[in-house]
């Protein structure tokens, strides 16, 4: 039988293997407009976290149900199919479950995908699938980069933060990453190209490090973390700032924190706004294209770290979650 990963029980604070079970599923059955993927490389997005709560479900998405698919994006290829628009062969990139195989309609952010042939197709779930527009849109769409620009990136080190800082590069600007530990900090300079590297670790007082890294201030806050991490970068922030609300992974698990420098948004005309990445979807054909061709001519690299089989899909989610994975959380199903 085929295998899925379900939510076994609500998380109660940090993440737990266990908070998982691995489950035999039945194999969809085909239906009129419906196509079924067989399922090969699943996405792990910390995003997801917020919604596995006791409770939890917004406007965006329902709160998951224990013993339910955990919900997912997944790369798969449709195996059979009663739906024109998606025959067999085709490539699916579709937010699904952590399940081998998905009965889909072509609804809740699927799309058919054309991968190159010389970019690795895994690629397509991280730098140049959701995780590489999300960076695209928050940073270029939100945050509007200038050359010699200070863009301060939080979580850094993670699939989003690892592309953001790259893009922020090219485009000119001086980039700083916060992360945990100080070898963390180290590659983010030494592989990633990030300009400096302040880590939780080495520097307790966030604050204090950012005057020492950015005297002037910072222009562009590219936010993954919220809470206290967001507070600091509002405190030491240069005119006309641009604050991006990409994440708040810092309140996923516990209570938020209060962010009482709102005032200084004021004194320096600074700007702060959230986005979801779907609400652009329409450009995303665009957005490819251009991630491609980073990738090609070599000024966008990705950092994957993959991990094999479904049964691994738990501990593969709660090391991205807690910092042990570096870059794009993948598990690649055998
Ligand atoms: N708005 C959108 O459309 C959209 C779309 C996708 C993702 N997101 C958001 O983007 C952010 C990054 O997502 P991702 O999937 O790329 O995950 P990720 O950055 O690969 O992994 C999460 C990282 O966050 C850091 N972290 C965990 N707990 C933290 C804490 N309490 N304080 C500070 N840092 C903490 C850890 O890195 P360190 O070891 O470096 O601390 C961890 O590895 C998330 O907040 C997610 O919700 C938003």
């Amino acid at each position: 039988m085929p295998k899925a990963v379900v939510l076994h029980k609500h998380p109660n604070g940090t993440i737990q293997e266990s908070d998982f079970a691995v489950a035999d599923v039945p194999k969809p059955v085909l239906k009129e407009g419906f196509f079924i993927t067989r399922n090969s490389v699943i996405s792990l997005d910390a995003g997801f976290r917020a919604w596995m709560n006791a409770g939890a479900g917004d406007n965006y998405l329902q709160g998951m149900q224990i013993g339910d698919p955990v919900q997912s994006i997944v790369l798969g290829e449709v195996v059979e199919s009663a739906n024109s628009d998606y025959p067999v062969g085709t490539i699916v990139n579709a937010r699904t479950a952590w399940e081998e195989y998905s009965l889909l309609d072509g609804s809740d952010l699927c799309a058919p995908l054309e991968p190159a042939s010389d970019l690795p197709l895994a690629e397509y779930m991280a730098t140049l699938g959701p995780t590489g527009m999300t960076a695209w849109v928050g940073l270029f769409e939100i945050g509007k980069p200038q050359a010699n620009d200070v863009v301060v990136v939080s979580a850094a080190g993670g699939a989003v933060g690892t592309v953001v800082g790259q893009l922020a590069k090219a485009a000119g600007c001086r980039t700083i990453g916060l992360t945990s530990s100080a070898e963390k900090a180290q590659w983010l300079v030494e592989s990633v190209g990030f300009d400096a590297a302040i880590s939780r670790e080495s520097d307790p007082d966030l604050l204090t490090a950012l005057l020492r890294e950015a005297p002037d201030g910072i222009n562009l806050f590219f936010d993954n973390v919220g809470g206290a991490v967001l507070n600091d970068a509002m405190g030491h922030l240069a005119e006309n700032a641009r604050l991006v609300l990409c994440g708040a992974i810092s309140q996923y698990e516990t209570a938020p924190q209060s962010v009482t420098n709102c005032w200084e948004l004021i004194t320096k005309r600074a700007r702060m706004e959230g986005f979801m990445f779907s609400d652009y979807a329409d450009q995303f054909p665009a957005i490819l294209a251009d991630l491609e061709q980073r990738m090609r001519d070599g000024t966008l690299k990705s950092f994957d770290q993959q991990y094999v089989g479904i049964e691994k899909t738990a501990q593969a989610f709660c090391d991205m979650m807690q910092g042990r994975s570096r870059g794009k959380c993948l598990v690649v199903l055998e």
